[in-house]
């Protein structure tokens, strides 16, 4: 099994589509069972529009098909669609999560200090203190029933919120037998994609500046200006991956380069090495546009069309159904109220298995 999330916390990226969304293609041609969910409950952590949230959403849900997501072996959903996912993350903050872990969670500890230092700031929300446990619960709450590992496919940027996720998984087990099969990360090899203009951040959807990243629904001028006006210097591109040093406006956008034009970054680097930016932001340009273009065109083909509603409909009734299960299970183990396999089998009419016996 495979399952993964994105927030729909703005448009994604092409940092997105590198890092977690072509990986994740990759990985479903040798998996039937995947599961692709929009992280909505994750986008209300942090300030939002109601308005922006929706449509981000299903754009959000809407791109994942256009660049390959396959519905008919896998299933795309919208997390808030299945309450199980916050279930779970109480129980799981309840009794496998401690604060002594969660303190040392960067991303929250960034948001902390920032707001630290603006003298009016307000602290970030409960819930962006415990995003992590709610990542845990989107990842345990699917469980193979052959008993093989959750593969989680994400770029390198979740690495400390994955591990947390294993820690929540291995302490609930230790505390209370056998219940989940310990996840599987499964880290992009292209690296980080960082900010065009500032190369020691990472390309984000919520950075305010939108010429900071290049979103999978730019039209071919745009992606033109914003390449064109990214960072850069007046040396040459050197012959060696070494004489690159510390550019790392340079070595950010060779990795992008050879992540679109399917080559190393040792590849990418002789096609241009001896030039200046000028002939690599134009081949960047062009392979993007290319690359960028079909993915587009569906993505705007599937944002009217009302089966594709259908297909998050379904997608949310099985992801649903092994939510359910799992929370089921926990409920049980733990001693809460054992009125809950009722209830699933009203709520999607399934003859529930009686862990009794
Ligand atoms: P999010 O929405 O920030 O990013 C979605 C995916 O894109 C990857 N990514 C990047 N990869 C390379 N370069 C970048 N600049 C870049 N920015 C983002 C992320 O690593 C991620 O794989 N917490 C998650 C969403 C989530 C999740 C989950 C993921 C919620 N629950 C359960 C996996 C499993 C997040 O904020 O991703």
């Amino acid at each position: 099994m495979i399952v993964t999330g994105i927030q729909p916390t703005g448009t994604p990226h092409i940092g997105n589509y590198l890092g977690a969304i072509k990986p994740l293609i990759a990985l479903q041609a040798e998996d039937e069972d995947t599961y692709a969910f929009v992280a909505d409950y994750h986008a209300i952590t942090a300030d939002f529009d109601p308005k922006a949230l929706r449509s981000n959403s299903i754009g959000v849900a809407a791109l994942l098909v256009a660049s390959g997501f396959d519905t008919s072996r896998g299933r795309v959903f919208f997390q808030s669609d299945i309450p199980e996912h916050l279930e779970l993350a109480h129980i799981l903050g309840c009794t496998a999560a401690r604060v002594g872990q969660l303190n040392r969670m960067t991303t929250f500890r960034e948001k902390m200090d920032a707001a630290t230092e603006k003298e009016s700031g307000e602290t970030p929300s409960l819930g962006l203190y415990s995003y992590p446990v709610l990542q845990a619960a989107d990842i345990l709450a699917y469980q193979d029933d052959k008993g093989k590992p959750t593969r989680v496919p994400v770029g390198s940027d979740q690495s400390q919120h994955l591990n947390f996720a294993i820690d929540v998984a291995q302490s609930f087990n230790h505390r209370f037998g056998q219940t989940f099969i310990i996840p599987e990360p499964v880290i992009s090899c292209t690296p980080r994609i960082m900010s065009l203009f500032d190369a020691s951040k990472k390309m984000s959807k919520s950075d305010p500046d939108d010429m900071n990243r290049i979103n999978l629904t730019d039209d071919a001028d745009r992606i033109r200006k914003k390449f064109r006006k990214a960072t850069s210097d007046s040396l040459y591109i050197p012959l060696t991956v070494e004489e690159i040093g510390d550019r790392a406006e340079l070595r950010n956008l060779l990795t992008i380069y050879g992540a679109f034009a399917e080559l190393t970054f040792e590849e990418s680097l002789d096609t241009f090495a001896g030039k200046g930016f000028g002939p690599l932001k134009a081949a960047l340009t062009d392979v993007v546009v290319e690359k960028l273009e079909p993915i587009q065109t569906r993505y705007r083909e599937l944002i009217v069309d009302p089966l594709f509603g259908h297909s998050l409909r379904m997608g949310a009734m099985a992801a649903g159904i092994l939510a359910a299960e799992t929370t089921a299970r926990v409920r049980e183990t733990i001693g809460l109220s054992d009125s809950a396999p009722a209830a699933l089998e009203e709520r999607f009419n399934l003859v529930v298995p009686n862990y009794d016996k």
